[in-house]
């Protein structure tokens, strides 16, 4: 239960508007971040704040992730990220988001043993995968998947607000146990390949590799750098308050909807080119650099000259106004890994010679433009040989955790509310219909 966690302060803001003040309270988070609670704005005052993209805009308060844009800090429960990169693999991150706490040894096995058995799907969902036509992005198959566990995991109903804890744990345990099932069979069914089931004697990033890249003639070698560097990139995946997936999978969710139903619509957001499709754009981006030969300095010229028209992917965050903290691990994580298996990706060359020249450039520098969480993971995910039409689909099983602990602490708050944001109006005035507008024929 989300305790009020904002500190009790008597400090007000004041606001006048056509000659009379109004009062709110200020509200203070425990990292000191503050907000002015306009809860009552419109019962006051009769008028509403706009505010585009939500830039200023918090939807509520939360104990999961903290990041400060500024400093480039990222936690989440409180231990900065990089700790938890270094020190932890992505299951046990994963219930730390959604139980509040790193498990202990018995939790540890627990969880373990829920995820195994729930690796499988049920086995008339195989039959789901051979119904789309090929070459069916997997964000596509992903969400309608995840959507359709609900008709076939029926136990989380959709009205009961006061959901058992266990109904939800076994859900948000399916779900992290079969999208990785889900995801890896969306890949052999695009490459023909028959479906390598999950084993319940491989840990969780090791069985994803198994189940996509292993097959009936060639048994898979699973490398130990390689199951690192996933649990590495999982992880710094796994959650990042409220971005605009988990802001769709918290709005959806405050409709009342199963889990499932909620992260659907997350998958579905995070698909955008802007948000999480955006690592995938990434590599088509250093691909085109590389196959026009034009060389990157009249590449970052062009996405200069469009004023905005052309993005440089990869780059920009709302939040991080200065280096993304997970793009630094992700870059060394990219260097540790090629070395290891000894490959030599062109399009890492490309990728350190644009960071270098975005970096020496006041138009992105004055814009506060540097690499984020998408510029330098496709090329990890390349070198594990992971297709890039996978791309977003392995941004979405990290940030998994993230959207099921935001789901949860969003039902669990005392202040939840149905998300029905306002606007402002400026159509046509009230006006009749005239005989050119009727219909003449019923
Ligand atoms: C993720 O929110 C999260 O936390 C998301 C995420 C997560 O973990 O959930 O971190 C994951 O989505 C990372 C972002 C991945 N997206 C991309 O790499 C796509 C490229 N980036 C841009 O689309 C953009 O930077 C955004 C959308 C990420 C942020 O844009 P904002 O905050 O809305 O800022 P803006 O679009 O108003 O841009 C401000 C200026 C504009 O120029 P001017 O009008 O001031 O002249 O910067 C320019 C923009 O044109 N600009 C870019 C640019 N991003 C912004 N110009 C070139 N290339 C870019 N990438």
């Amino acid at each position: 239960m989300l305790k009020e966690k904002t500190m009790p302060t008597t400090e007000m803001a004041t606001l006048t508007l056509r000659g009379q003040t109004y009062e709110f309270p200020v509200t203070v988070g425990t990292e000191n971040e503050i907000a002015i609670d306009i809860s009552a704005l419109r019962k006051k005052t009769g008028v509403v704040t706009l505010d585009y993209g939500y830039m200023n805009t918090g939807a509520c308060e939360s104990a999961i992730t903290f990041l400060d844009g500024e400093k480039g800090v990222l936690r989440y429960r409180g231990y900065p990220v990089e700790e938890l990169a270094k020190n932890s693999r992505f299951v046990e991150v994963a219930y730390l988001l959604i139980n509040g706490h790193m498990p202990n040894e018995i939790e540890r096995v627990q969880w373990s043993s829920l995820l195994n058995s729930h690796s499988m799907m049920h086995e008339d969902m195989r039959h789901l995968f051979y119904q789309y036509p090929e070459h069916s992005h997997p964000m596509a198959i992903l969400s309608a998947m995840v959507v359709s566990l609900s008709t076939y995991y029926p136990e989380l109903s959709q009205h009961r607000p006061d959901e058992p804890e266990e109904a939800i744990t076994i859900a948000a345990t399916r779900l992290m146990s079969k999208v990785r099932t889900i995801a890896a069979f969306s890949y052999k069914k695009s490459i023909g390949e028959p479906f390598v089931y999950p084993r319940h004697d491989l840990k969780y990033c090791a069985n994803f590799l198994n189940m996509m890249f292993s097959s009936p003639v060639c048994p898979y070698e699973i490398r130990p750098e390689v199951v690192q560097a996933l649990n590495v990139l999982l992880i710094l995946h796994a959650d990042h308050e409220q971005n605009c997936s988990t802001a769709a999978v918290r709005l959806v969710g405050s409709a009342r909807v199963n889990l499932y139903a909620a992260v659907g619509a997350g998958i579905c957001a995070l698909w955008g080119p802007l948000h999480g499709g955006a690592n995938q754009m990434v590599v088509d981006m250093l691909e085109e650099i590389q196959r026009s030969g034009q060389g990157v300095r009249s590449y970052v010229d062009l996405v200069k000259a469009s004023k905005g028209k052309m993005l440089l992917y990869g780059f920009g965050h709302r939040v991080y106004k200065n280096y993304d903290p997970r793009a630094k691990i992700i870059k060394k994580c990219c260097h540790d890994m090629l070395k290891a298996l000894q490959i030599h990706d062109p399009l890492l060359d490309i990728a350190l010679e644009l960071e270098q020249l975005a970096m020496s450039d006041d138009y992105f520098t004055e814009r506060n433009l540097y690499p984020n969480v998408d510029f330098y993971s496709g090329i990890i995910y390349r070198a594990i040989g992971i297709p890039k039409e996978m791309f977003t689909v392995m941004f979405a099983l990290g940030r998994l955790p993230g959207w099921i602990a935001q789901w949860k602490e969003a039902r669990e708050d005392p202040r939840f509310k149905l998300q029905r944001p306002r606007q402002i109006y400026v159509g046509p005035n009230m006006r009749l219909m005239n005989d050119a507008d009727k219909t003449r024929e019923i």
